[in-house]
């Protein structure tokens, strides 16, 4: 059988992610070609010699420039902090290999277009990892949506809510900071929303936004702070936050909907409150992450004393990706979606399998985003400009 040679940049929270969709997919799934963990480049060579042995990585490396020049690499998967990810992705691209990169695409537009030129000249297979597409739940939403059951679509009522950073003693990791981050919660959790919306709803057009910062400086880390993590040590010593806590945003797309993305990492009681609700001139939908195998759906078609929302169980085998892993009823989880992606993925590579989203979403993504952060200092609204 063919193979695939991955090398993982990143040993983390994405890391560990990854790591167990490269090598459990192949179990479920039949893929045109087996990937082989062949190499994991990572900052700690002693926690990295320990997370290859667990995940099955073949070897470890500490410098991801040599790694991607390697001839017995295929495939580059980015999985460190986003200010990394465009002079890895164009590296990796440049040595013709095909790029696996999580999301945001990098820290601004230029560094998009930087990234879909090299990869577009390369000719290799570009992904940006916005896993959420590729819950069955939300591949049922769009289904519905081109078979005509929401209709016209009115509302996009998007939020990606947490609340892991209200304690104003939770270091400064890089999220916290702008030349590391981009911007805080709006690329980080809005960049999963806009995907949605650009996927279920079309292009959006113009944006209002509002963003607001509640703390204004923290400690600095420790070593190892990670996601969602305080690490170890530390000064005492504080630093300046440099990106927003929250954004909401006023969206309208170009096909006339009208929709709001809210993301906040200060919502107490919301830990990955990743939702969608798109209401219709026929129906509505209603999606929710902690509640990811159901979709809540309304239709007006209806008979009228039987009207409601109800919630359809998507894990029958008519649902997308669910053949290949239960019985109906028996649920999937949040790490699903990310085997559902390098399954895509190897596709893509081995047959020319059309992917999305690619580094041209980023892009477009990118914009939006940038739009609505211009729009919050501004206090004007703006048009999105075209890719
Ligand atoms: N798709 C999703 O749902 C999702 C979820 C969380 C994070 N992310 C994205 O994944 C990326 C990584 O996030 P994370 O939460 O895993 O971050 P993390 O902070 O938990 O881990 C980052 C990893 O990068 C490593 N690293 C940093 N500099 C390095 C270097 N020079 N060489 C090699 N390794 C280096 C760190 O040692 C660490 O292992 C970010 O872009 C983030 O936005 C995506």
């Amino acid at each position: 059988m063919r193979t695939l040679n991955v090398a993982i940049i990143g040993q983390n929270f994405m890391g560990k992610a990854h790591s167990h969709a490269w090598s459990n997919a192949g179990r479920f799934f039949d893929l045109p070609a087996k990937p082989i963990l062949k190499v994991a480049v990572g900052r700690d060579q002693a926690t990295l010699r320990d997370f290859a042995e667990r995940w099955g990585w073949q070897e470890t490396a500490s410098d991801w420039r040599e790694v991607v020049q390697r001839d017995d690499v295929d495939v580059v998967d980015v999985a460190v902090p986003n200010d990394m990810h465009a002079e890895i992705a164009i590296a990796a691209a440049e040595a013709g290999k095909h790029v696996f990169c999580e999301k945001p695409i990098g820290l601004d537009a230029d560094e998009a277009r930087r990234m879909l030129a090299a990869a577009e000249r390369a000719g290799v297979v570009h992904y940006l990892n916005h896993n959420y597409r590729r819950t069955p739940a939300v591949m049922l939403a769009k289904q519905l949506i081109d078979e005509g059951f929401v209709g016209r679509i009115f509302h996009w009522r998007g939020a990606y809510l947490q609340d892991w950073i209200v304690d104003p003693d939770f270091p400064l990791t890089w999220h916290l900071q702008a030349e590391r981050a981009g911007a805080g919660p709006h690329f980080d959790l809005g960049s999963h929303n806009v995907d949605l919306a650009r996927f279920l709803v079309g292009e959006i057009s113009s944006v209002s936004a509002m963003t607001a910062r509640f703390v204004e400086a923290r400690p600095l880390p420790g070593a190892g702070a990670a996601t969602f993590s305080a690490g170890s040590g530390g000064s005492g010593e504080k630093g300046p936050v440099t990106v927003e806590d929250a954004a909401f945003v006023v969206a309208e797309f170009a096909n006339g909907a009208l929709g709001t993305i809210e993301t906040s990492r200060f919502a107490l009681g919301r830990k990955n409150h990743h939702t969608f609700e798109i209401y219709g001139s026929d129906g509505s939908i209603l999606f929710d992450l902690e509640r990811l195998n159901e979709l809540q759906v309304f239709s007006r078609h209806d008979a009228a004393h039987v009207q409601g929302f109800r919630t359809v169980l998507a894990t029958e085998s008519v649902h997308p990706y669910i053949d290949a892993w239960w019985p109906p009823g028996h649920v999937i989880g949040y790490e699903h979606g990310f085997h559902h992606a390098v399954v895509d993925f190897v596709h893509a590579v081995v047959d020319g399998t059309p992917l999305a989203p690619t580094f041209a979403d980023g892009l477009r993504e990118t914009l939006v985003l940038e739009a609505a952060l211009e729009s919050a200092r501004s206090g004007r609204r703006m048009e999105v400009e075209p890719a």
